[in-house]
């Protein structure tokens, strides 16, 4: 068996990125995602400049099947996954009855029931070799207080971060380190599939981070078996403040300014 990084939402932002700077670290890969051609020519270009051995697995995450799928996959062809980065994403826009059931459903299905699944399916052998990483991409959302509109985001990251936490404690002594990264706003193509780019573009340059500092951190905190990291000082300091403030002045602060990058 060979040792292989899983990563979700690999053809595009935050996951490509885990691709790339894993492959330097000498990965081999398994990448997942909807975008095939995407996923190919990832492939093609991290085995020629890395030499490792990189799989494409197109596919897509609100389908309740495919994490036992992958996992097959994985058994068929036998590929050791030794770290699985749950990182596929993205944001519903719209006040909560705006949406249909199915667009809620598939996307709780994709960073949440799929996510907790991948988890479950590959933690057992991790923990057979005693070694094992697991890098679930949360967000600064998962820390801050409510808002009205994208309803289930924040509520959908902060079940991440405890979960993840959780899962931490499980593993730290068992050789198996489980990261919650939560990023802010960071540059990918996730504001322009959530149709919030005009808005988010209004936000100082200093709010913004690069997929590229954004993952080293992730690997660098997983390597240190911390069980959350949350990146960059502007967003530690959101985050710890969102955390202690009582609840009714965080929510009149945050309430106000959500309108600024929140589509209702
Ligand atoms: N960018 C930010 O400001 C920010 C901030 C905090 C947290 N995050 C989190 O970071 C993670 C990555 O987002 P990103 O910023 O890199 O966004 P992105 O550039 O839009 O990438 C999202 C990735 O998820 C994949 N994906 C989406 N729906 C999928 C589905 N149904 N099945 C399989 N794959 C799916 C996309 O691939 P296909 O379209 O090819 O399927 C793509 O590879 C997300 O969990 C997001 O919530 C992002």
């Amino acid at each position: 068996m060979k040792r292989y990084a899983l990563i979700t939402g690999a053809s595009a932002g935050i996951g490509k990125e885990f691709a790339q700077q894993l492959a330097n670290k000498g990965w081999n890969l398994l990448l997942i995602a909807r975008r095939e051609e995407k996923l190919t020519k990832l492939s093609a270009k991290l085995m020629q400049k890395f030499g490792v051995d990189v799989r494409t697995f197109a596919a897509d995450l609100s389908d309740a099947s495919i994490p036992k799928n992958l996992f097959e996959f994985c058994q068929e062809n036998k590929l050791e996954i030794a770290m699985l980065i749950n990182n596929a994403g993205y944001g519903v826009p719209g006040d909560f009855e705006k949406n249909k059931w199915k667009t809620h459903h598939d996307s709780l299905q994709v960073m949440l029931n799929s996510l907790v699944e991948l988890c479950h399916l590959f933690y057992p052998n991790m923990l057979k070799n005693k070694y094992g990483r697991i890098i679930n991409v949360a967000s600064l959302a998962g820390f801050a207080p409510p808002t009205a509109g994208h309803t289930l985001y924040g509520a959908t990251k902060s079940f991440v971060i405890r979960f993840s936490h959780s899962l931490h404690l499980e593993g730290k002594d068992k050789g198996i380190h489980v990261t919650a990264l939560c990023p802010g706003f960071t540059y990918t193509e996730f504001h322009d599939a959530n149709g919030t780019r005009s808005m988010v573009s209004k936000l100082p340059k200093f709010m913004w981070m690069s997929s590229q500092e954004v993952v080293s951190q992730g690997i660098d905190a997983v390597e240190k078996n911390q069980p959350i990291k949350v990146n960059g000082k502007i967003n530690r300091i959101i985050a710890a403040i969102s955390s202690a403030m009582p609840d009714w002045i965080a929510r009149g602060l945050f309430a106000s300014k959500a309108n600024k990058y929140r589509k209702r």
